[in-house]
């Protein structure tokens, strides 16, 4: 072509995803005599990244859990050591061989230890995926896995935990705050408001580099069905969110970076507001993944529903209260629809 062509962005964004960054508004080849001009909205395309030590991180949490359901956060305060050493962790287990491994795996009603991914029952194909599950002490499942330094990883897990479990309760608070939610209207968060009885799992995630990954997927399209997920993942990108009108959207590893996701119970908390995110991870041709998630959600007892503050007669109640215990056997049973089955009657 002689001359420049503009071309609707719709057409042609997918093409230069990995070009756009927050400052590029306009791209332009001269090259190839194409110029693309590019909206500013739609540099929202990229998941938000947001710094905790950023003034306006309450604002800018609350628009990306409204608008996108997951968010990565930087300046976190988890010191990097305890991530790596978490992960090195992950690749030593993932690392053993198979029957060592099938020595803690997860018996049929049980939470912790190795296995299929947890919602394989609801999937006809395998998934292409190994995962290990923490809940509670690690110390019986990691004395089957090595014997002889088992405590060296049980260390690991449980300062990885501790300083988890510390974000998890300052991210919980960030995000409820933006709707406006304060200390007074959660009455499970405890008297210091440090929601003391939280509960919360490890999921260490491992995906196999695999010979065709066009025909495999890691971990098919979920929603969490905790009130927050933080999750790390290694230097290779394989996590895809489910963003309304533009389609799945990888959230690339940012080096110090953490996703975190809106569950389901967040979702029924906000009343909606903040819709819990679909997701899926793909995998890599060549290169082995890690990634490791915090899933932290309520006391196991504990009544969820939507916030009083946020329900009015114009904003009934869109689904009615529950435990997270009930909740998940809601989800065993119906999976990606369970919001829809504890929605209230209008
Ligand atoms: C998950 O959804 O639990 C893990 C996603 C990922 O590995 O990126
Ligand atoms: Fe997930």
């Amino acid at each position: 072509p002689t001359r420049s062509t503009f071309i609707p962005i719709t057409l042609t964004l997918p093409l230069f995803r990995n070009c756009l960054t927050p400052t590029n508004g306009l791209i332009s080849s001269k090259t190839s005599h194409l110029l693309l001009v590019v909206d500013s909205s739609l540099v929202s395309e990229a998941v938000p990244v947001i710094d905790l030590n950023d003034p306006n991180a309450l604002q800018l949490i609350g628009h990306a859990c409204r608008s996108w359901g997951v968010f990565q956060v930087i300046n976190h305060g988890i010191p990097t050591s305890i991530l790596h050493q978490t992960e090195s962790t992950a690749k030593t287990l993932f690392s053993l061989p198979l029957e060592q491994k099938l020595k803690a795996s997860r018996s049929p009603d049980a939470v912790s230890g190795y296995g299929l991914a947890r919602i394989s029952p609801f999937f006809s194909k395998l998934m292409w995926y190994e995962g290990f599950t923490v809940f509670g002490s690690p110390l019986d499942h990691f004395r089957q896995l090595w014997p002889r330094d088992y405590t060296k990883h049980c260390d690991v897990i449980e300062e990885y935990e501790k300083e988890m479990k510390k974000l998890a309760a300052k991210l919980a608070w960030l995000m409820l705050g933006s709707l406006g939610i304060t200390k007074e209207d959660v009455d499970w968060a405890g008297p210091n408001g440090d929601f003391a009885d939280a509960s919360s799992a490890s999921q260490l995630n491992y995906y196999p580099a695999c010979p065709d990954p066009d025909k495999a997927m890691g971990l098919a399209a979920h929603t969490d069905s905790t009130i927050l997920t933080i999750l790390y993942q290694n230097s290779i990108s394989g996590l895809q969110v489910m963003k309304e009108g533009v389609g799945w959207v990888t959230v690339p590893p940012i080096p110090g970076g953490l996703v975190v996701n809106v569950g389901d119970l967040l979702h029924i908390l906000s009343n909606g507001l903040y819709p819990s995110v679909l997701h899926r991870a793909m995998v890599n041709r060549t290169k082995h993944r890690i990634s490791i998630a915090c899933l932290y959600g309520p006391p196991a007892n504990v009544q969820i529903s939507p916030l009083p503050k946020l329900v009015s007669p114009s904003q009934p109640p869109l689904y009615r209260a529950i435990t997270w215990s009930e909740y998940l056997g809601t989800k065993a049973k119906y999976f990606n629809k369970a919001l829809s089955i504890i929605s209230s009657p209008q």
